[in-house]
């Protein structure tokens, strides 16, 4: 697929060359788009893609599995990796530049300059992964300043990331349009991930108990229900009667602040962390308690 004045998507490893490239860009004028990923692309990256191609005129993927976002127990080494898939599946969507860099250019010898979220950092995959926003934060700045975007797209599904990334965006002045894509799910109600590919088959029965908890929390919360820790248990009794789950953590909370909450009378972030087996999986939803007619939301029943 023909991309740009007739030539091919670049496939760029260089940091100064996908500099070189941007800076040509904005010189002419374009709009450009930043889509970051670790690759091993599914229909969520895609989407994201997509996006971000109808809202711009250039669009740059970048694809760096970042190790400092990995803890030391965690899956740096298995993560899946596939560049020619990747880098088929991105030409398709008529990506201007798939930047791939290097461990090494990224975290030059000496490197020692961290950005740290240090409130909504704290809590939600913030307690059972440490370091790991520190690791998310650092590496989406580099390539904010690296690509210099208009606009960066991301997951709704890594809501705590995204929130994250809109703070930095406005503590630092990056002046940087982000757009928050809704989840894009399988066919059973799945939450897209490059790390579904650890389950087996058995397990992936099993992990559509994080759908089935938020579709039912959805439900009671529509039905009137606006107690938490009613919910909480609802949700805990869906997750653990399937076999080999665990429970990170069921968070219900402000959506902005991800500060806890003890009822339901606003939007209110409904986020999951399960382990299924070994693999570690998150989802979320917003519930939206009833308004009645006159838009004011009702009490509720229970
Ligand atoms: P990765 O897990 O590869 O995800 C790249 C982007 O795709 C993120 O913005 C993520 O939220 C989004 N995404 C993943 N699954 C999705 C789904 N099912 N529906 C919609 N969007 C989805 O998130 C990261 O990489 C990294 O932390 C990164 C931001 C690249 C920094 O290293």
């Amino acid at each position: 697929m023909l991309s740009e004045e007739g030539l091919q998507m670049r496939l760029i490893t260089s940091v100064e060359d996908v500099g070189k490239l941007t800076t040509r860009w904005k010189e002419a004028g374009l709009r450009i788009s930043l889509v970051p990923t670790m690759g091993f692309f599914h229909a969520g990256h895609l989407a994201l893609m997509k996006y971000a191609k109808q809202h711009s005129d250039r669009v740059v993927v970048s694809l760096f599995v970042n190790p400092s976002q990995f803890g030391p127990n965690e899956d740096f080494k298995e993560y899946p990796r596939d560049l020619e898939r990747d880098r088929s599946l991105a030409e398709k969507e008529n990506v201007d530049c798939l930047f791939c860099p290097e461990a090494a250019d990224m975290y030059p010898e000496g490197f020692q300059t961290w950005v740290d979220v240090n409130g909504l950092a704290k809590h939600l995959c913030g307690a059972s992964r440490p370091g790991h926003f520190r690791g998310v934060a650092t590496i989406v700045t580099k390539l904010f300043n690296i690509v210099r975007p208009d606009l960066a797209v991301f997951g709704q599904k890594d809501f705590q990331q995204l929130q994250i990334i809109r703070r930095i965006v406005r503590d630092l002045n990056f002046g940087i349009e982000i757009k928050g894509y809704p989840i894009v799910r399988e066919a059973d109600g799945l939450a897209m991930s490059s790390r579904n590919k650890y389950l087996n088959s058995e397990e992936r029965k099993n992990a559509l108990c994080l759908f089935e908890a938020l579709k039912m929390a959805e439900k009671m919360v529509s039905e009137g229900c606006c107690s938490t820790p009613r919910l909480a248990h609802a949700i805990e009794r869906i997750i653990l009667a399937r076999p080999g789950t665990k429970i990170d953590y069921i968070f219900l909370g402000d959506p902005e602040t991800l500060t806890e909450r003890e009822t339901i009378q606003d939007d209110t972030l409904l986020a999951l962390a399960v382990y299924v087996g070994n693999t570690r999986l998150i989802d979320n939803t917003i519930l939206r308690p009833p308004k009645d007619a006159k838009g004011v939301h009702h009490k509720g029943k229970f």
